[in-house]
């Protein structure tokens, strides 16, 4: 059974296109991972299937009750940012919905409740539209792949690694294809300023020579001209009637201009030997000691609310100004 439609959908954002669909239909019990780099419009698809953001032209048709675990929910709550989701992921992802529209659920979960979630959509038996990043939930999860790119929405059968196979076989067609174009068209566009140049240093009959000789040589230069003329005309014809390939979307490589290391005499970049705090009556942080060396890498881990952004705090002993973005 169809349990999402759309038709011509078109959806606009100031005077960009984000998403251009002819027509997609979603049946009963699928599961389908929704791919594509920021800002591509996989926030924007889901929005218009929950019926959250207008489109513009279309039609878009829901059967059944939908429930939608959205990407970054405001938060006025004290709730850590693993905890919003783990809430949302309770209240939505449940049998009570038959269709669960989830945008990067598992962003911000430790690593105990990435395996939970993860467990809890493959048990999932209703429809699915997943957006994630993780490839190892889209590999386990979704059995097809909707990748958004440039507006339009295309659909692969199977999981995230055929579709990443499949994907880098189609670029590669193409941009072999796209090679194949420019060498035939360059070869085509010389071979008809050869044969135009050729033309032109065609000789004129030259003054010295007798009647019957000069009308000769001018039957002969007409000749040539007119094979050359057929031959530039056959030529540009074929130039028109290649077919033109689309170029490949290019590579960029990223390049970042890192700021100089700062030089710091200290030992240690950060140090505290007894940081305590409480919000209220509740104890956040108790007698928490630590040095991070200069110049060391150091990853902060622990469970979904589990007070990691304390770690931040003005009683910790700093030895350098810094910025920091919660
Ligand atoms: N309400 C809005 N008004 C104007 N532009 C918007 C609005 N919402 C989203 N956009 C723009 O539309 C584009 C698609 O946004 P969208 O949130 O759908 O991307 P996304 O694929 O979900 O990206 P990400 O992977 O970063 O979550 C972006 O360029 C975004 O800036
Ligand atoms: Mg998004």
């Amino acid at each position: 059974m169809e349990k999402i439609i759309l038709k011509d959908v078109i959806k606009y954002y100031g005077d960009r296109k984000i998403l251009d669909i002819k027509e997609l239909k979603i049946y009963s019990g699928e599961k389908i991972g929704v791919v594509g780099i920021n800002g591509s419009g996989k926030s924007t698809f889901l929005n218009i299937i929950f019926g959250k953001t207008d489109i513009d032209i279309g039609k878009v048709i829901v059967n059944g009750n939908m429930s939608y675990i959205e990407q970054l929910k405001s938060n006025d709550t004290y709730l850590s940012g693993g905890e919003v989701v783990k809430k949302q992921i309770e209240e939505n992802l449940n049998n009570k919905y038959d269709i669960v529209l989830a945008d990067e659920p598992s962003s911000n979960l430790d690593i105990e409740e990435k395996e939970k979630l993860k467990n809890k959509l493959k048990e999932y038996k209703g429809t699915l539209i997943l957006i994630s990043h993780d490839r190892n939930l889209l590999d386990e999860v979704v059995d097809s792949i909707l990748e958004v790119e440039n507006g339009s929405v295309t659909k692969y059968k199977g999981n995230y690694s055929k579709y990443k196979k499949e994907k880098e076989q189609k670029e590669k067609r193409k941009e072999f294809e796209y090679i194949k174009y420019l060498e035939e068209k360059n070869r085509l566009e010389v071979s008809i300023n050869k044969v135009k140049n050729e033309a032109k240093t065609m000789k004129k009959t030259p003054k010295r020579m007798g009647n019957s000789e000069a009308r000769l040589h001018k039957r002969g230069v007409e000749n040539k001209r007119e094979k050359v003329e057929k031959s530039s005309k056959s030529l540009e014809t074929r130039l028109g009637k290649l077919e033109e390939k689309e170029k490949p979307n290019e590579k960029y490589n990223i390049f970042m201009k890192m700021p100089e290391i700062l030089k710091l005499k200290a030992k240690f970049v950060v140090s505290s030997d007894n940081l305590n705090i409480k919000i209220g009556n509740k104890e956040l942080l108790n007698n928490v000691k630590f040095n991070i060396k200069t110049n060391s890498k150091t990853a902060l881990i622990g469970k979904n609310g589990s007070r990691k952004n304390h770690i931040n705090n003005k009683y910790i002993r700093r030895k350098f100004k810094y910025k920091y973005k919660p």
